[in-house]
Order: C-alpha cells, then sequence, then structure tokens
C-alpha cells in the first residue's frame, strides 16, 4: 500500500459514508412488510438463513450511529427512507428524528427515496407503481424538505431490475429474464415523477445512484466484443441514456410498455447531479451453453453474454476483484461519452467486504480508489463527492450477514458497534482534507 498522503481534493467536495433503511434499520415490526421481508421468508432465499429483522436496530440505535458519524468527520451521510415505514402511522417521525439530529451533530442528511424495499403488494411491473412513488415522495418531501437539501431519488435500478426481476436472486425473486425490461422503465418513469414532486416541494439538488463499471471484453474475438458491448448496453447505457440522452439505446426502446417517448419526457428531468455506485469492472464474453455460477450468482445459459474472472487482481471476500484503476476508466469513459449531458458526478457508494477489526484490506481499497478517483478529476471530469459503502456491517441481502462491509463492526448478537482501522483510517484522511 502507498504511504505518501492521498492527494488534496477541492474544497466543499463532499465526504460521506452511505446506508440503507432495510440493510440497517431492523425495527420490522414497527413498519409495513416489504417485498425483502416477503423473500427473506421463503427458505434458501438469503444464505445464512437469516432476515433483516433487527438488522443492526439502528431504528433504536440511530442516536449512537449519529455520534459514530460525527467521530468520523464526514460531511454527509446517505441513509434511504423506508417507503413501508413511511406508510405506517409513525414511520415519519423516525426520519423527522434522525435528520435533525444529523443537523445538530453537523452531519449533512442525503436521504435516498427508494433504495429496493418495496412495499409489499406493489408490483414494478406495473406503470401506477410510478405513480404511488411520486406520491410517497411528495409526502417525505414536505416533511423533511425544510432540512434536507440533497435528495437521491432511486438506488441502483439496474441491479433491482436484473437481480430482482430478471434472475431472481433479490426480492422480488422473478427469474423473467428479457421480460424484466418494464421494470426498468417504470422506475425510471418513477424516477422522473419523482424530480417534478421534488421540484415542486422547493428542491434544488436532486440526483440518483446508479450502478456502472467498465465492461471488458474476455477476448479480441468478436463474440466476446459483442457480448462485452452488450453487458454495457445494460449496466451503463439502459439507465443513464434515458436519463442524460432522454432516449433509450438503440433496439431497447420498443420492448419497453407504454408511451415511451411521452415517458422520457418525465425521465429526462434535468438533473442536478449524477450519483455513481462503483464496486469493480466486469470481464465479459460470449454466451456459455450451460448456466454458470458468478460471484454468487447463478448466470442462466440464455444470457447473450457470461461473465469471467478477472483474473491476477486480489479479491474481496464476496469474490469481487479489486481495480481501482476502473473508476477512473468508468469516470472518464463517462464524461466522453455523455459530454456536457452529464451533470457533477458524485460517487455515493464504493466499498468492499472484509471481516476482521484491523481491515488492512479495506485501507488498502479505499486508498487505491480514492486516488483513482483523484485521477479522474485531474483528468477533467467534474466530480463533487465520494461515500463509502458502508457505515455499519448490514444486512447484505441475499447474502446475510456474512459480507462485511462496515468501517463500524457490528457484533449482530450483541449489536455492539466497534470502529475498525478503517474507519480511524478515514477518519484521519477527512482531517487531513480539511
Ligand atoms: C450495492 C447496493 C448496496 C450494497 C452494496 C454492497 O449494489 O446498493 O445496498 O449492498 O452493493
Amino acid at each position: 500500500m502507498t504511504t505518501a498522503p492521498i492527494p488534496r481534493f477541492p474544497d466543499g467536495f463532499l465526504w460521506g459514508v452511505s446506508t440503507s433503511a432495510h440493510q440497517i434499520e431492523g425495527a420490522a415490526d414497527e413498519r409495513e412488510p416489504s417485498v425483502w421481508d416477503a423473500f427473506t421468508a421463503e427458505p434458501g432465499r438469503v444464505k445464512d438463513g437469516s432476515t433483516a429483522a433487527v438488522a443492526c436496530d439502528h431504528y433504536h440505535r440511530h442516536r449512537e450511529d449519529v455520534a459514530l458519524l460525527a467521530g468520523l468527520g464526514v460531511a454527509a451521510y446517505r441513509f434511504s427512507v423506508s417507503w413501508p415505514r413511511v406508510r405506517s402511522p409513525r414511520g415519519l417521525d423516525f426520519y423527522d428524528r434522525l435528520v435533525d439530529d444529523l443537523c445538530a451533530a453537523g452531519v449533512r442528511p442525503v436521504p435516498t427515496l427508494f433504495h429496493w424495499d418495496l412495499p409489499l403488494g406493489l408490483d414494478w411491473l406495473r406503470r401506477d407503481t410510478a405513480e404511488r412513488f411520486a406520491e410517497y415522495v411528495s409526502v417525505v418531501a414536505g416533511r423533511l424538505g425544510d432540512r434536507v437539501r440533497k435528495w437521491i431519488t432511486l438506488n441502483e435500478p439496474a441491479e433491482h431490475t436484473l437481480l430482482g426481476h430478471a434472475l431472481g436472486t433479490h426480492a422480488p425473486g422473478r427469474r423473467l429474464l428479457f421480460d424484466a425490461l418494464p421494470v426498468a422503465h417504470h422506475q425510471l418513469l418513477a424516477h422522473g415523477l419523482a424530480v417534478r414532486a421534488l421540484r415542486a416541494a422547493g428542491a434544488t439538488d436532486i440526483g440518483i445512484a446508479n450502478s456502472h463499471g467498465p465492461t471488458w471484453a474476455a477476448s479480441e474475438d468478436g463474440a466476446d466484443v459483442a457480448a462485452a458491448e452488450f453487458y454495457d448496453v445494460l449496466l451503463n447505457r439502459l439507465f443513464a441514456d434515458p436519463l442524460l440522452l432522454g432516449t433509450y439505446p438503440a433496439g431497447l426502446g420498443e420492448l419497453m410498455p407504454g408511451d415511451v417517448e411521452a415517458d422520457l419526457s418525465v425521465i429526462a428531468e434535468p438533473l442536478d447531479w449524477y450519483g455513481v455506485n462503483y464496486y469493480a469492472p466486469a470481464r465479459v464474453g460470449a454466451p456459455r451453453d450451460t448456466e454458470t455460477d458468478f460471484s454468487g450468482v447463478r448466470m442462466p445459459a440464455e444470457l447473450p453474454f457470461s461473465l469471467r474472472e478477472i483474473e491476477g487482481r486480489p479479491v474481496t471476500d464476496f469474490g469481487w476483484p479489486v481495480v481501482p484503476e476502473g473508476l477512473t476508466e468508468l469516470l472518464t469513459a463517462f464524461r466522453d461519452r455523455y459530454g456536457d449531458r452529464l451533470p457533477p458526478v458524485v460517487v455515493t457508494e464504493n466499498g468492499c467486504a472484509y471481516d476482521g477489526l484491523d481491515d488492512q484490506d479495506r485501507i488498502a481499497y479505499l486508498d487505491g480508489h480514492i486516488r483513482a478517483l483523484h485521477d479522474a478529476l485531474t483528468a477533467g471530469v467534474d466530480v463533487r463527492g465520494y461515500f463509502v459503502w458502508s457505515l455499519l456491517d448490514n444486512f447484505e441481502w441475499a447474502e446475510g450477514y456474512a459480507r462485511r462491509f462496515g468501517l463500524v463492526h457490528v457484533d449482530f448478537t450483541t449489536l455492539a458497534r466497534t470502529p475498525k482501522a478503517s474507519y480511524r483510517w478515514f477518519r484521519d484522511v477527512l482531517r487531513a482534507q480539511r
């Protein structure tokens, strides 16, 4: 690991950490159920058989967690508002208290309005879910908008579509393959309607958090190159093109439901900034004739691509390769692709799964990625912020509690929080940037 100091980022650069409601809050009996509660209850869906009913019990311990944020010295905290909680009588009171406590601690609240925990009974295959979302967003903005400046509409609609509806490894557990595309369209529409609802409530600093990564062809062979290009469309353009250009990549608009042209004008409501979640690149090859297992996800043989290992790189406990320069490559490619249609960028998630309190591997990962981000700045990309995933070890979806992404260790029996070496390291990085 390099020991040279991390280069200076511009004044006002927004440093933060991220979490999401379903992964940390617990207190499941004090909210309506979500699709994730139903999915988790099905045997075999979550690897360790665990549920998020208690998780980090952040709902009851949020003061302690706000103190951890203040001790870390972050300027901002990205959390998510649970739609099923807001539907229950005292749900919004919790976010009201959380936002008050954050403001009192000098930490800027950055809520995400949807991070996969759809209220049970709603369905992204249905268009009216987008309208219900906009109504819920108006309610949240009406209550928190006097203290919240920066908003995020959706988290990773690509993963929610692909894992939740095409492959079935996340809630709601559907395996529709390409018939899942309406789920992408309805989330995009929900985003556009939410931007309008937020603006109507006076918001002026609105973004979205999309997952992206470089896609590398497995070889120069034409079939591998074509497969990698196709995967690039799914991961890097299916959501970004409609948002930033107001069009779908060639061939995809025809597969979407409803009056697509009219919807695109809603979807392309101008954004104030664009959030990127980055973990690793993908190496992609031509389809294989049998189903394969990739990073714990079963990839059906019917797909027009297959994901391959990236060799010669260290991997995290999740098996994801550590490729910091992939972040520079991704951001510069985005700038080149979208030009002045790309608003300022914020890295809304970046992090890694490793066990242990003396987590030197996490420090090396974050150190490398923060330097790679600075390289993107130097190359002229307008990057305005960086958020580590995650503050706390938490419920990592289908992996249960087996993957630890936190700067702070959580003992899931006692719920005790213990800052890791990476927490102290990031605190010192932030101090040096002040
Ligand atoms: C992202 C999710 C986040 C977390 C990290 C590890 O895809 O947005 O909730 O699970 O991966």
